[in-house]
């Protein structure tokens, strides 16, 4: 059992009392200079992803880290060395990651997990499991439930289009599959108290119960017991957990945007009261909305984000007109001053979504000092982001009726749990022996 000491729970109104930035699942709130990320880590009481964690994941997939975790676009985490330990050990793990689907169109911002998911289940080669919590958004939204199960779908095309492997990846509904999650929902609805949700989430005695319940049900698929399909328990192994009061040694990943950690604080906080390992989780930043770094893009304001729906003619419009630049006043202004990209939003766009190192460094250099102007910046965006949103676009309008209905059926994935792997040593497994 993991014997990490508490992690620090801070409410949003602590957050606030201390008038430092907001991010809680539902708002992010920063000072004009964007979020503090390095704060939110102490705040969170999270871990930075450091060069050695890096390293250790590229020794151990083989394959060169992803270009989110090189320009530390995914910054924090939580326990990924004990994962990574354990994959070493031939210990099986598996990815969870969700999407509430509160609007038809997900957001460029949305994209950044399930790229990131989907660079994670090709050099992991591990199962995957999709929460979509149509049950989240008819609590907080003004939301029919048909009409949110109905979005479930449409979005579900959206992540399918990232390119999961369908014989690893179960998607579900809440609202369909809630009666094979209710046994583990149940056990951590019994190990959580109304204070705490209410600590956590800054909940009021006139939000709807609902509400006090849903992060039992968004933490229960961190436990590999709400998927017994996947990860079905033998009468050994019942025998054994009976015994030792430890479940079966099947850790799981998150990642996510932080936004979601208070979810998944109150999630580790229990997993040692019911037997379980505690989920580990790597962080991203937020891609910011196309006002300015201070605040996340989000799927309330059309005119802060660009969609997955977006025409050509969109995307350009909206990055012409909306996208907040760190370049100079004037050309005379930019050219003798160069931009300041740490504000430039069209910059922060390219570090997510250029992938080419040697384009990037050219683009930053020469913008900062003034070689190039903002106009010339934000029609490099313009291409790429017509480009990849057209390409996904094409992918999502392939995808069948039929395909959904597989990726959301409760069914066996196709993986092999290890039993006995090679261990690779490591740096870090090393260093701890001594
Ligand atoms: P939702 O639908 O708000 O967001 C889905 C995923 O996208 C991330 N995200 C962003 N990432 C980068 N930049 C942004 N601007 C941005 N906006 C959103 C979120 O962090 C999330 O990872 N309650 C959840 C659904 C959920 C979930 C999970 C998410 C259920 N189980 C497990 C992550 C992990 C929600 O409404 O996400």
């Amino acid at each position: 059992m993991s014997e990490q000491p508490q992690e620090p729970i801070q409410s949003t109104e602590q957050q606030q009392e201390k008038k430092e930035q907001i991010v809680t699942p539902w708002d992010v709130d920063a000072g004009d200079d964007g979020v503090d990320y390095g704060k939110l880590i102490n705040q969170f009481g999270s871990q930075a992803i450091s060069e050695d964690l890096l390293e250790r994941i590229e020794r151990v997939t083989k394959k060169p880290v992803h270009h989110f975790l090189k320009r530390g676009i995914f910054f924090s985490h939580r326990d990924m060395h004990k994962l990574l330990d354990y994959y070493e050990q031939g210990k099986p793990f598996y990815l969870y990651t969700g999407r509430g689907p509160s609007s038809e169109s997900m957001h460029l911002g949305h994209l950044i997990p399930f790229m990131f998911t989907k660079y994670l289940q090709d050099v992991f080669d591990v199962p995957l499991v999709v929460q979509m919590t149509d049950d989240e958004k008819f609590l907080w939204k003004k939301l029919e439930l048909e009409e949110a199960h109905r979005l479930t779908y449409e979005n579900a095309k959206d992540i399918i289009a990232c390119g999961f492997d369908m014989s690893k990846t179960f998607i579900f509904s809440n609202l369909d599959y809630m009666g094979h999650l209710y046994r583990t929902v149940l056990e951590i609805e019994k190990s959580v108290t109304c204070s705490q949700v209410k600590g956590v989430f800054g909940f009021e005695d006139s939000d709807n119960i609902g509400k006090f319940s849903f992060p039992a049900i968004q933490a229960a698929p961190s436990f590999y017991t709400s998927f017994p399909h996947i990860f079905p328990e033998t009468a050994e192994d019942k025998k054994k957990q009976k015994k030792t009061k430890r479940k079966n040694d099947i850790m799981c990943l998150i990642p996510c945007a932080i936004d979601q950690d208070p979810y998944f604080r109150v999630t580790r906080d229990v997993a040692p009261k019911l037997g379980f390992q505690k989920p580990a989780l790597i962080h991203s930043k937020f891609f910011p909305a196309l006002q300015g770094a201070n605040k996340k893009m989000s799927s309330s304001s059309d005119t802060s984000s660009i969609f997955l729906t977006d025409t050509p003619k969109q995307i350009k419009d909206k990055i012409n007109k909306h996208a907040f630049s760190g370049g100079g006043a004037t050309k005379e202004d930019q050219e003798k001053y160069g931009a300041n990209l740490a504000v430039d939003v069209p910059y922060q766009y390219l570090q997510f979504f250029l992938e080419d190192d040697v384009q990037l460094e050219d683009i930053r250099e020469k913008y900062s000092t003034g070689k190039m102007l903002t106009g010339q910046v934000k029609g490099a965006l313009i291409d790429l982001l017509q480009k990849m949103v057209a390409e996904h676009q094409e992918r999502r309008k392939k995808i069948t009726d039929e395909q959904v209905k597989e990726f959301l059926s409760v069914r066996k994935l196709s993986f092999t749990m290890p039993t006995k792997k090679e261990v690779v040593p490591s740096a870090t497994t090393e260093a701890k022996k001594e």
